[in-house]
């Protein structure tokens, strides 16, 4: 029943022209507005528009679900893919705001690299820095884009101290930064010695940016002497103490290669996209239990990285999202399903192209899909053709905020159970019982605020139950383990803990100095964030 009919010098050829990435950024350091460009660049969306319209022009992105809330209808896009020069370059979107949540996690394991966007006024915050030790987790490529040149900025030496203080990352700026805000002139790129000149209040359009070679009286006029004298020290000063470019490092995520640009004005956007996707890898392999996958394996292979359900419900379909890592994909196709061991059929593969969901025919290794999904499918399956294997379970997340849930009618309490167990199944929660307290209390624990939106939304679109939320103050939860005696004494203490699913021992504490107090005073308890790690 093979499905393989393209011969593999094809597949080899597709997975060379993919790329495959997820931006980290925090919230408002401009995500929405460089995905936006590379769009465009791409010719998958038409000219973004002035920037005075853009606050309506969002679908370029996936603030899926504001827009679903919307316009009522699904838009779904975690995922995009577009084509430019050649590439097939799939963006991943990883959720910022208050929809930060594991999906937002799970979704790096998906990306070959990682696109780490900063303000440059602001520098590394709170967000960027999460998401940024799951791909330093992961050991993949990290570029770095500071944006927002055209605004008064931090030092950009300042900022590169930064990453390597805050984050532990050492950098390489493939161009620099030529003053700043009012008196930003452009970027000088190390690599060609040249400067691309900014036009203040100017949105530049592709391919008509102003170029200047490297020569100093050139340079001179263009900039002036003093921004001349003060570009020609700086990158003096990085040639000499800087790290140089070192592909090897830059692959292990050791080193990042940095940009410069203004992602509204569309400066610098380019000059990163073609330099960016020239370094950054194709599909790599995935882990598996029958060891790694190259994406050149000829058989197909896939796991299912995000369920994402229709919060409309008059479309009760839910998306699951899916990596393809090896093989040939064609629509209708028959896959092994190896958690449950059935065959199915793979009849609506969906890819996403700005606004637009289209049906596909197929697809390669690296490449992203979004499959109907009738309730069969877990955060984690493992879809495959020929002997079944089972691609490395997804990194388990602790949750940071917890709330007791209860159903508002207790009539309503089967449905209610219901709900629970099936979104917890899918991944989308974690659910814990209280423990010590005489009865029996469910705990949600979630990564992101949105989640308890979502979960609410959920309960009562698909199992007709309103809920109760009761918020707990804890920010930690920690997996523990010791002896019998141990735990017994650690419970029957002031500690809260609660049982997970598995009736493992959970201890939730309200902040880290109550962990680190706990882990002194129970030097023989292990406190892991993960059960995987007990
Ligand atoms: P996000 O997805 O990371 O949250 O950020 P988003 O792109 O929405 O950008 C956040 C704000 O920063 C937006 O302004 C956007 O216009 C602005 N911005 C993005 N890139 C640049 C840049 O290169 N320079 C400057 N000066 N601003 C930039 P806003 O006022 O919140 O929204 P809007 O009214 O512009 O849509």
């Amino acid at each position: 029943m093979s499905t393989i009919n393209v011969n593999e010098n094809k597949i080899k050829a597709e997975i060379a022209k993919r790329r495959t990435f997820a931006i980290i950024s925090h919230p408002d350091a401009g995500k929405t507005t460089l995905t936006e460009k590379l769009l465009l660049f791409g010719g998958a969306i038409r000219l973004a528009g002035t920037v005075k319209g853009r606050k309506s022009q969002r679908t370029a992105t996936s603030d899926w679900m504001e827009i679903e809330k919307q316009r009522g209808i699904s838009v779904t896009s975690s995922a995009m893919q577009f084509e430019y020069n050649g590439i097939k370059v799939n963006i991943l979107d990883t959720p910022g705001h208050q929809d930060f949540s594991e999906d937002t996690y799970r979704t790096l394991t998906a990306a070959d690299s990682a696109v780490m966007l900063i303000d440059a006024a602001k520098g590394v915050e709170e967000q960027t820095k999460k998401l940024f030790a799951v791909c330093r987790m992961r050991g993949i490529p990290i570029f770095t884009f500071i944006n927002k040149l055209d605004r008064e900025s931090r030092d950009p030496l300042d900022l590169l101290q930064e990453l390597e203080d805050v984050l532990g990352i050492r950098s390489c700026p493939m161009n620099w930064p030529i003053g700043m805000g009012q008196d930003f002139k452009g970027i000088y790129n190390r690599e060609k010695n040249e400067v691309e000149v900014y036009q203040h209040g100017h949105y530049h359009e592709k391919d008509e940016i102003e170029v200047v070679d490297g020569n100093q009286e050139a340079l001179v006029r263009q900039l002036g002497e003093y921004y001349y004298d003060k570009v020609m020290e700086d990158i003096e000063l990085l040639d000499v103490a800087g790290d140089p470019f070192d592909m090897e490092r830059i692959q292990k995520g050791e080193l990042t290669p940095v940009f410069f640009g203004s992602a509204i004005n569309n400066f610098g956007v380019q000059t990163f996209l073609d330099r960016f996707l020239t370094l950054a890898p194709v599909p790599t392999p995935r882990k598996s239990d029958a060891g790694p996958v190259n994406p050149d394996f000829p058989e197909f292979s896939g796991y299912v990285f995000k369920i994402q359900a229709n919060m409309n419900p008059a479309h009760r379909d839910r998306i699951a999202f899916l990596r393809i890592c090896s093989g040939y994909f064609e629509r209708g196709m028959a896959v092994q399903h190896v958690r449950t061991g059935k065959t199915i059929k793979l009849s609506q593969p969906q890819q996403f192209f700005a606004q637009d969901r289209q049906i596909i025919e197929d697809a390669y290794p690296g490449d992203i899909i979004g499959l109907y999904d009738p309730g069969i499918f877990q955060i984690g399956d493992t879809l495959c053709q020929g002997s079944p294997f089972t691609f490395d379970e997804m990194p388990y997340f602790a949750p940071e905020r917890f709330a007791k849930v209860t159903a508002k009618d207790a009539m309503k309490y089967k449905q209610f159970h219901k709900g629970v167990d099936q979104l917890t199944e899918e991944g989308a929660i974690q659910i814990y019982h209280t423990y010590g307290t005489g009865i029996d209390e469910l705990v949600l624990g979630v990564v992101g605020e949105l989640q308890y939106e979502v979960f609410e939304h959920r309960l009562k679109a698909e199992y007709g139950v309103d809920i109760l939320m009761q918020r707990l103050p804890y920010e930690y939860a920690r997996w523990i383990d010791g002896s019998k005696e141990d735990l017994q004494k650690f419970i029957s203490g002031t500690n809260v803990v609660v049982k997970d699913k598995k009736g493992r021992f959970v201890a939730l504490f309200q902040n880290e100095f109550g962990l680190r107090w706990a882990s002194e005073k129970y030097p023989d308890i292990r406190f892991v964030d993960s059960p995987t790690k007990l």
